[in-house]
């Protein structure tokens, strides 16, 4: 598996969601990842601000709600600030996946990251998908069309 090296850290607003995938994770005996309850971006700008922040290679943005109406559209994870936060946290050669089932909030998203200074979307070829792991909501997605970008750090 091609995470087995790596640690990650999961995030989702919802408790319940926290707690099945510590469920999932501790039936699978998981050992390098662990789950947090927060806010995407609070999240990051707490990591930020740590005295020796680490340094993360891949963010995967998988299915975030999509926000349709433009006065929501602040609420989409992912923003200009969110790159800005990001940037100095990641690798030289970080990778952040996103992927939605919701072609409007998949231009949007696109069109930040193409706009943003620090990051540039990535080819396919250049930056394959990593793995592939059907969740929940990526199986309702599926009955969709769910479209994926790679980003990486200018
Ligand atoms: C459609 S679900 C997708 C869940 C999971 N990523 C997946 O692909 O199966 C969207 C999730 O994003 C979470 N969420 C929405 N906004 C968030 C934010 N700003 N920070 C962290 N989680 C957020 C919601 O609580 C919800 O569980």
């Amino acid at each position: 598996m091609p995470l087995e090296n790596e640690f990650c850290v999961g995030l989702d607003l919802l408790a319940d969601r926290i707690a099945r995938a510590e469920r999932k994770a501790h039936r699978a005996k998981l050992a390098n990842l662990a789950f947090v309850q927060a806010e995407a971006a609070l999240f990051l700008s707490a990591l930020a601000v740590l005295p020796r922040p680490p340094r993360l290679r891949r963010v995967f943005v998988l299915f975030s709600d999509p926000w349709p109406k433009r006065r929501h559209w602040k609420h989409r994870v992912l923003q200009s600030s969110l790159l800005d936060t990001l940037a100095p946290l990641a690798t030289a050669d970080a990778e952040l996946h996103f992927r939605t089932d919701h072609p409007d909030y998949f231009a949007y998203a696109q069109e930040v990251v193409s706009t943003h200074a620090l990051w540039r979307l990535a080819t396919p070829t250049e930056a394959p998908w990593p793995f592939e792991h059907v969740s929940v909501f990526e199986e309702r997605a599926l009955a969709g069309a769910p479209q994926s970008f790679t980003a990486r750090r200018v």
